[in-house]
């Protein structure tokens, strides 16, 4: 495999030489890249010397200004060992100021990150922001080990060993290609139901349960198409982004892209109730009260649920109580192969927040607690279970 190994400038640096050797014995293509302060505490010729390749430092020193582009398609896998503190902050705001920052943003495959640094900077608000925003992007990070510090202090924030970091590295790229092939159709966020020109009724839904599993899905090798309400993320890379406002729109998105589908995620926090007649104008505030006579809006999970034919069809429950009976009432009562529960208006977890903590409920009969952790984190484990859940069904039906 292509890899790209990034060494940031710490004192760990020299552990970097260790794991570049690791790699090279495993027959993997090793292009090193170092910011400034890594040349400041190990040469660029032990890596050119490890690697058998040129050092990539400066970004201006190259033949041609793009060769950072080439570089980042040419490769597989970036892993950073060590992580400063600093090449952390910088990762996550996307700073683009040496060869490292620029390869990082022009590179669209999967990324280690093997921090190292003293332990109050470890344990620093700042740093865990920083990791918990590359943990988003789906980054896998390689935890410091603890123990006695070269600061002489001692605690978490030693960089991983050389062989812990390359286990991570084929964690990884297994990991990467398991929805090649799959056609995966989701749709995230709220809807947004007009009473009048102006006026809307919606929830609280951000969209970011439901863009997680869209960047989880593509990430790991499947076409994806993302049916969206409106919501302020950003389009996922490499993921198919259709927009819509209300639930009868979604219904629509929804069926017109069925066709392909393989996997069907229905994430989204669609209006349970609409106005029929949306009047023309604005009504006016002459009432002394206003009230409003709603209709359901159409099911379009339990519609899917009527037209499943072989795909998987995943389903949401979001619910302040008795989670678990919920989710399986909505398993059986909309022909679902998963519901996906959660409870929402706690704190962290639900709408909004960055992290969430679900129960799967399965055809199966299994029922399956995944943890609080981030919504990227959640989705990658919703997909674990997604394709063991298809060998078990197909296991029981004999194929
Ligand atoms: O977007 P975030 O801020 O990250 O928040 C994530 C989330 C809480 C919105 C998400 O995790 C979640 O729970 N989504 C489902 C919310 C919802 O509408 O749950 P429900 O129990 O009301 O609906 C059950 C299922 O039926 C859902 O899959 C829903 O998409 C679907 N549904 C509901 C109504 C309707 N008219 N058509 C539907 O398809």
């Amino acid at each position: 495999m292509k890899i790209i190994l990034g060494i940031g400038g710490g004192i760990a640096a020299y552990k970097a030489a260790e794991l570049a050797r690791l790699l090279m014995q495993q027959d993997h293509q090793v292009q090193a890249v170092m910011t400034g302060a890594a040349q400041e505490f190990i040469q660029p010729l032990t890596f050119a010397a490890l690697t058998g390749r040129k050092v990539l430092t400066d970004l201006f020193a190259i033949e041609s200004a793009i060769e950072h582009i080439s570089i980042a398609q040419e490769h597989e896998l970036m892993v950073v060992a060590p992580a400063t503190a600093d090449l952390i902050g910088r990762l996550a705001l996307g700073l683009a100021g040496d060869f490292l920052g620029t390869l990082y943003l022009a590179f669209t495959g999967p990324v280690v990150v093997a921090p190292a640094m003293n332990v109050n900077m470890w344990q620093h608000p700042a740093t865990q922001a920083n990791l918990e925003t590359l943990r988003q992007r789906g980054h896998r990070i390689v935890e410091p080990d603890s123990g006695y510090l070269a600061c002489g202090m001692t605690g978490p924030g030693r960089l991983a060993d050389p062989e812990t970091i390359v286990e991570a590295i084929l964690l990884e790229t297994r990991k990467r290609r398991d929805l090649e092939g799959e056609v995966v159709l989701l749709t995230a966020g709220p809807t947004q139901e007009p009473l009048d020109p102006v006026r809307y009724i919606s929830n609280r839904s951000s969209g970011k349960m439901g863009y997680a599993l869209a960047e989880a899905a593509a990430a790991r090798g499947a076409q994806v198409n993302l049916i969206s309400g409106p919501v302020h993320l950003p389009a996922p890379r490499g993921v198919e982004l259709i927009p819509v406002r209300t639930a009868a729109e979604m219904r629509e998105q929804v069926f017109a892209h069925l066709a392909p589908a393989t996997i069907v995620i229905k994430a989204a926090a669609v209006a349970d109730f609409h106005l029929s007649h949306v009047p023309a104008q604005k009504v006016k505030k002459t009432a002394a009260r206003m009230s409003l006579e709603l209709d359901p809006t159409p099911d379009i999970l339990a519609e899917l649920g009527r037209k499943k034919g072989d795909r998987l069809l995943i389903g949401f429950a979001a619910e302040t109580q008795n989670l678990v009976p919920e989710a399986r009432r909505k398993l059986e009562s909309k022909n679902c192969d998963m519901v996906v529960g959660n409870l929402v208006g706690g704190a962290d977890v639900g709408f909004e927040s960055d992290r969430n903590e679900v129960v799967l409920a399965l055809r199966t009969g299994e029922t399956i607690p995944l943890p609080r952790a981030s919504k990227r984190e959640i989705a990658d484990r919703i997909f674990d279970q997604v394709l063991k859940l298809r060998l078990a069904l197909h296991a029981a039906n004999g194929h």
